[in-house]
């Protein structure tokens, strides 16, 4: 069963054709970061103009990837929520033209459900799958755990008070000059960098809490930076090239470190034994070899999609939404778009 997934919830324009759930036929991604780097963020308005232009193209491309004719599509499905409201509805509306000319059933995808999705994608059929387990999600507007037991089944078990991890990232590497966005330019410096030479914070809130806050560690290396920290005089030059990959080593590090810790912990206190990471964030080589390692320690078994899956995509989309069709969760034509 072949599934057409599109996904426009934010600055990247996505397609895919699935089949049966799993196997990525076609996976297209068309990346608006040279349109929003020079305002240092995304820009709603011209996100969805973006999207306008890039969706036809992009969906056709899906479809001749998988040599899929739109004919051989058994169902359309789109995120409808949580992302840029007007960036939604480009994917959502031509995702249901599709479906009613073709006369498919139309599914409506989360968001931070097809992040999770993500690590079922390219998965042998008769090796177990990640369920029951602790879904890990970071990604630029979400850090959140989740305790999982099927693919439509997550009860939010953990959350973050203030900056998502990715955002985080994104502040971070702004503050150091490392441009946008900041997620892989800041794995990619750290990797030059001494993780120990600056003691950042790491923002347990207390022994038992599941939840996150990032914006206690930002204000440390935003002090630090400044040279504002206590005791320290106001710096008066910019940091070094060796300085600032110290900064970031020192920051991803303390991230990556709460990330896995909490993750851990959530798995101990629901009595599981498999945890799962996804979202833009999981791209980060440093959390991937730390989760890899750290539950392996714990005797917990470890799920990470491939690199391609963490970003924001449609193959997540398209393969969750098989999910929906054979629950007969399908959605009506007069489906809105959500923020949240
Ligand atoms: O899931 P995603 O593509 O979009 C949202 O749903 O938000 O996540 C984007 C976020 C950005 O904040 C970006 O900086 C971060 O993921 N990111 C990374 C890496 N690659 C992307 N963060 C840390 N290390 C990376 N390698
Ligand atoms: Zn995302």
């Amino acid at each position: 069963m072949k599934i057409l997934g599109i996904e426009t919830s934010c600055d990247e324009t996505c397609a895919a054709v699935v089949e049966d759930g799993r196997r990525v036929l076609s996976n297209v991604v068309a990346s608006q970061v040279d349109i929003h780097r020079k305002y240092g963020g995304v820009v709603p308005e011209i996100a969805s103009r973006a999207h306008i232009e890039s969706l036809v193209p992009v969906v056709a491309e899906a479809l001749q990837i998988a040599a899929a004719p739109a004919a051989d599509l058994q169902a359309v499905a789109a995120v409808h929520r949580p992302g840029l409201i007007g960036s939604l509805l480009v994917g959502l509306t031509a995702a249901k033209t599709l479906a009613w000319l073709r006369g498919v059933p139309l599914l409506a995808v989360n968001h931070i459900e097809a992040h999770i999705y993500a690590a079922c994608l390219e998965r042998d059929p008769c090796a177990p799958g990640p369920f029951p387990c602790v879904s890990l999600i970071v990604s630029g507007g979400h850090t959140s755990l989740y305790h999982s037991t099927g693919p439509l089944e997550h009860r939010l078990v953990g959350a973050t008070t203030d900056d998502a991890a990715g955002e985080a990232f994104d502040k971070v590497a702004a503050l150091l000059d490392l441009g946008y966005p900041g997620g892989p330019v800041i794995d990619r410096t750290a990797e030059r960098g001494n993780p120990r030479a600056v003691d950042f914070p790491r923002p347990w809130l207390g022994r038992e809490s599941l939840d996150f806050s990032f914006s206690g560690l930002k204000t440390a290396v935003l002090y630090h930076v400044r040279g504002k920290g206590a005791g320290a005089k106001r710096r008066a030059t910019r940091l070094s090239a060796e300085e600032t990959a110290d900064v970031a080593a020192g920051f991803q590090e303390a991230v990556v470190e709460v990330l896995v810790g909490k993750t851990l912990r959530a798995a101990e206190a629901l009595g599981v034994d498999r945890v799962l990471v996804g979202g833009g964030v999981a791209a980060n080589r440093r959390l991937r070899g730390r989760l890899q390692a750290d539950a392996h320690a714990a005797g917990l078994e470890v799920f990470i999609p491939p690199m391609a899956y963490c970003t924001d995509n449609a193959a997540m989309v398209a393969g969750l939404a098989y999910h929906l069709l054979r629950a007969g969760r399908t959605a009506e034509l007069d489906l809105g778009a959500r923020a949240g």
